[in-house]
């Protein structure tokens, strides 16, 4: 008989997350920030790094997974407010469930606009994430404008790949693509796949393909809709000894490959419209 089980989950600390499990894979979603944290295909090896030194606490973005950067990307420029929205640290309401058969899973998160969100960004909207869950990974995030004037968004799935060492990976599919280097804040131009020898942070621009990140034994394909900028990060060895919730070794095992409408491929939703940013991960197992 085939297992199809989506429950809510409790850790002992209270934060709660949903556990999703059918015939092809296991996945677990937080309410804070519908924020998905694990995603493992059956018999694979988990697709998500996932800090073994996260936080699991009210307030503190869990680091790892696929974190919802909204409704912007980066540093705001009234420094008392949080790093890429607060989205990722705010409790969405979990919506509903769907398994339309043994394979395959979805579910569906929803948060809209309260007291406290107005006071960091007076807007009001209803954003919805609908994550789906077999073979591949679909996420969908929804923002509707409920406002009477339009609005403008940056947002990302900020989606962290676990990798078998950084030195040994590549992404392909950027060639020729324009950058912003975020570390310099020189616009550039991607010469070749891109490869890891020291810190990455960039948005990449007019991304129109697939992006495909190639791992010694496996392959993940990223196709993103409505986006046509894609960051990639890697703190490398001195900002990873800064970050938060992380190991000083931990950059090795990880890279940040984000579909988002971020910089200049900002989003501007009017009243009672709705924009939604969509990513497909595939991810193929490659015998050695
Ligand atoms: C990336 C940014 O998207 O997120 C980096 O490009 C940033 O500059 C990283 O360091 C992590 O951000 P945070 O807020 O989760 O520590």
């Amino acid at each position: 008989m085939e297992v199809i089980v989506v429950t809510i989950e409790k850790l002992s600390n209270g934060f709660e997350y949903i556990l999703v499990q059918n015939s092809s894979a296991v996945a677990k979603i937080a309410l804070q920030g519908a924020h998905l944290f694990h995603y493992c295909k059956t018999n694979e090896e988990p697709l998500l790094w996932l800090s073994d030194i996260s936080y699991y606490e009210q307030g503190k973005a869990i680091r790892g997974g696929i974190p919802i950067c909204w409704p912007w990307f980066g540093f705001h420029k009234d420094k008392t407010l949080p790093q890429h929205g607060f989205a990722r640290t705010s409790i969405w309401k979990f919506v509903s469930s769907d398994e339309p058969d043994a394979k395959t899973s979805s579910v569906i998160f929803r948060l809209t606009h309260s007291d406290e969100t107005l006071k960091m960004w007076n807007h009001k909207f209803d954003l919805e994430l609908k994550i789906t869950i077999n073979d591949s990974l679909k996420l969908e995030l929804k923002t509707t404008n409920l406002d009477e004037g339009e609005f403008t968004i940056t947002q990302a799935l900020h989606t962290y790949f676990a990798v078998s060492d950084i030195s040994e990976v590549s992404i392909n599919g950027l060639n020729k693509k324009p950058y912003l280097d975020a570390l310099t804040l020189k616009q550039e131009i991607q010469d070749g796949d891109i490869f890891f020898n020291s810190e990455v942070d960039r948005v990449y621009q007019k991304v129109d393909g697939e992006v495909i990140l190639r791992d010694k034994n496996r392959e993940i394909t990223i196709m993103n809709s409505c986006s046509s900028s894609v960051v990639v990060w890697n703190p490398w060895i001195e900002k990873t000894k800064r970050m938060s919730a992380m190991r000083e070794d931990a950059y090795r095992n990880m890279l940040c490959i984000e579909s988002s409408n971020a910089y200049d491929d900002a989003v501007v939703v009017k009243p009672n419209s709705s924009h939604t940013l969509e990513a497909v991960i595939l991810s193929l197992h490659k015998s050695s």
